[in-house]
């Protein structure tokens, strides 16, 4: 299968260290027997905390989102790094370079590419442009609740959603630089032209991203 998976930032640096990393490369190099494997690494607390400093200076929401972009790429090539030799030592920084790298057969590591969106939008535009089977993103929550299970002990996650439903539910969140919610609106509109089976679920635990493969685990989006 040709797999794309999208790891929050705010995943691999929760305790701003290495052990995320190599759990996740420990993973994703057990997948690359079997699949191929893309990979979107997104910013997390630095790419916010840099995006307010540069805000503070006045600059425009896409110059923002550019310092995001260089925080993603970062986070990138610190991925790549851990996965050693399976991985293409290059962050492309558009989606034909990606493809290019992949022809090579090793792991293609990706962060950002343009303003305006998060790198779950980067994940599903890569996924319609390399033609994957799957998106897996792995993000801080296990899945898409009726209400915020922080606040609600009652909440309920919803094994499916359309991403009809979906966009309908984000559609009052922010589009502002390192304010990307649940999931951001390009991601939905990619994922409903492209039809591409994208699974959320949470990433805190790597081994969940190699359970979404062969078993429901988090919030399925459907496009039909
Ligand atoms: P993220 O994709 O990590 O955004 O990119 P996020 O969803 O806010 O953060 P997580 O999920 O907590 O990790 C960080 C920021 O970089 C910019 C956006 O400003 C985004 O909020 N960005 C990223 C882009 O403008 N374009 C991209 O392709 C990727």
């Amino acid at each position: 299968m040709r797999i794309v998976i999208t790891i929050g930032g705010s995943i691999l640096l929760k305790e701003y260290d290495n052990k995320k990393f190599e759990a996740y490369a420990d993973v994703i190099r057990e997948l690359y027997n079997e699949h191929e494997i893309f990979i979107v690494v997104g910013g997390g607390r630095p790419a916010r905390d840099y995006i307010s400093v540069v805000r503070d200076m006045g600059e425009t929401e896409s110059i923002c989102d550019e310092i995001g972009i260089q925080v993603t790429r970062i986070n990138a090539r610190l991925l790549q790094l851990a996965l050693k030799d399976i991985a293409f030592p290059a962050i492309p920084v558009n989606f034909q370079q990606a493809l290019e790298y992949s022809a090579t057969n090793k792991i293609v590591v990706m962060g950002g590419t343009e303003p305006a969106h998060s790198t779950d939008a980067v994940g599903s535009i890569l996924a319609e442009f390399v033609g994957a089977d799957l998106v897996i993103n792995a993000t801080s929550v296990d899945g898409l609740y009726d209400k915020d299970p922080n606040k609600y002990d009652d909440a309920v996650m919803f094994d499916e959603v359309t991403a009809d439903n979906l966009m309908e539910i984000v559609s009052g969140n922010e589009t502002k630089a390192g304010t990307y919610e649940f999931i951001d609106k390009t991601a939905i509109e990619i994922i409903k032209r492209s039809g591409i089976k994208t699974v959320i679920l949470n990433g805190n635990n790597p081994e969940n991203v190699k359970k979404a493969i062969n078993e429901p685990i988090g919030t399925l989006i459907t496009t039909d």
